[in-house]
């Protein structure tokens, strides 16, 4: 089994680069993913790990500061957790930082790695590696005035801008700004002519590239993120890097986050079963059913918690054709679960 693997081959000294005999707190993460990691999913996420850090989805400084709803609003139990800011208005940048402070986030992180047209529009996103003296006002401008950790998330380069130089010289411009912690997505980004679904899948990965980072910079915190499928693989990047952070496999085949504190954390905590993990999400949906909020928002980041298990397919068909009628409450969650066997779990390809 997969667990046993790692367990053999766990190291202490693997998980602490810098010998620090602390894990970062950058360690392992799972990636701001809009539209995916909203406050329902980073809960349920919490379930499974303690110490993982939880990025937001992007949030543009427009919404926070001209929006009506509250875009910074969070759950005391979501903690760490990093709010991901989209903008480039040093001034606007410096207002939702504090406000986020003040709300109790645990970071600040600028999205430097996102190449969708709008986003582009608005003149920021991956678009900003052109521009690294912006990136280091914006830096600096929330640094002034926040004492919680401002950090960036970027790719490898942009365009035909893809040299190691060209990294390096945007690295120092920002560094030198005050960030001591970059993300690194170890794919450049075109910014036209693909997606941004493609620009996640067709520019290949280079993950040396992103050690060198770490090798030349060894005073930065430098995590990985890209194409990272499991926690071998996270142990792996981590015997070159301070961090990994983990995007769609963590949504997708959530489960595997219930092995991320003992495993990467160094702690000793007892592992829920999957269905324990859908007890322990109960009260939150009943509470927030009873706040008017709709079981399907909550249940569609669940669907994959049985992944590769016995009626792992008639879990999630059950929930997506009930969770979103009328009135649905979580006795629709009771019955999708108790079509998985619970004793004992089996695997099975579907
Ligand atoms: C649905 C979706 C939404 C995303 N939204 C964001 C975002 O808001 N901000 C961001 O920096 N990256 C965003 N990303 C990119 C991820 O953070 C990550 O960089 C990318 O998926 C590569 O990591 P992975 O291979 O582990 O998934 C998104 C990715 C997906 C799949």
């Amino acid at each position: 089994m997969a667990q046993a693997q790692i367990s053999d081959t766990q190291d202490d000294a693997r998980l602490t680069p810098q010998g620090t005999g602390t894990p970062s707190a950058q360690c392992f993460s799972i990636a701001p993913m809009l539209d995916w990691t909203d406050r329902h999913c980073r809960y349920f996420h919490r379930l499974m790990t303690s110490q993982t850090l939880l990025y937001t989805e992007m949030v543009t400084t427009g919404a926070i500061i001209h929006g009506k709803g509250d875009y910074l609003g969070y759950s005391e139990q979501e903690h760490p957790i990093s709010l991901q800011l989209g903008g480039s208005n040093p001034a606007d940048l410096a207002r939702c930082a504090k406000l986020a402070a003040e709300r109790g986030y645990d970071e600040i992180n600028l999205n430097v790695g996102c190449p969708s047209d709008r986003v582009q529009n608005g003149r920021f996103g991956a678009c900003l590696m052109g521009e690294p003296a912006l990136v280091a006002d914006c830096v600096k401008a929330m640094r002034d005035v926040v004492d919680i950790p401002v950090t960036v998330k970027t790719r490898i380069g942009i365009d035909d801008q893809d040299s190691y130089e060209f990294l390096q010289a945007f690295i120092e411009q920002v560094r030198d700004a005050g960030c001591d912690t970059f993300i690194v997505h170890a794919r450049k980004a075109w910014l036209s002519g693909l997606s941004p679904r493609e620009n996640r899948e067709i520019p290949p990965l280079d993950y040396p590239r992103v050690y060198k980072v770490k090798q030349d910079y060894a005073n930065l915190t430098i995590a990985l993120n890209g194409g990272v499928t499991s926690l071998e693989q996270t142990l792996e990047h981590l015997q070159h890097l301070d961090g990994v952070m983990m995007g769609r496999e963590a949504y997708q085949n959530p489960y595997l986050l219930a092995q991320v504190d003992n495993l990467l954390f160094g702690q000793n905590n007892a592992v829920p079963s999957r269905h324990e993990v859908v007890r322990m999400m109960l009260p939150y949906m009943e509470q927030e059913l009873a706040k008017g909020n709709y079981l399907s928002h909550m249940t569609r980041h669940m669907l994959g918690l049985f992944q590769n298990m016995q009626g792992a397919r008639a879990w999630r068909r059950h929930l997506s054709e009930n969770a979103c009628k009328q009135g649905a409450g979580i006795q629709v969650v009771l019955d999708a679960m108790a079509k998985v066997p619970e004793f004992p779990q089996i695997e099975a390809v579907e």
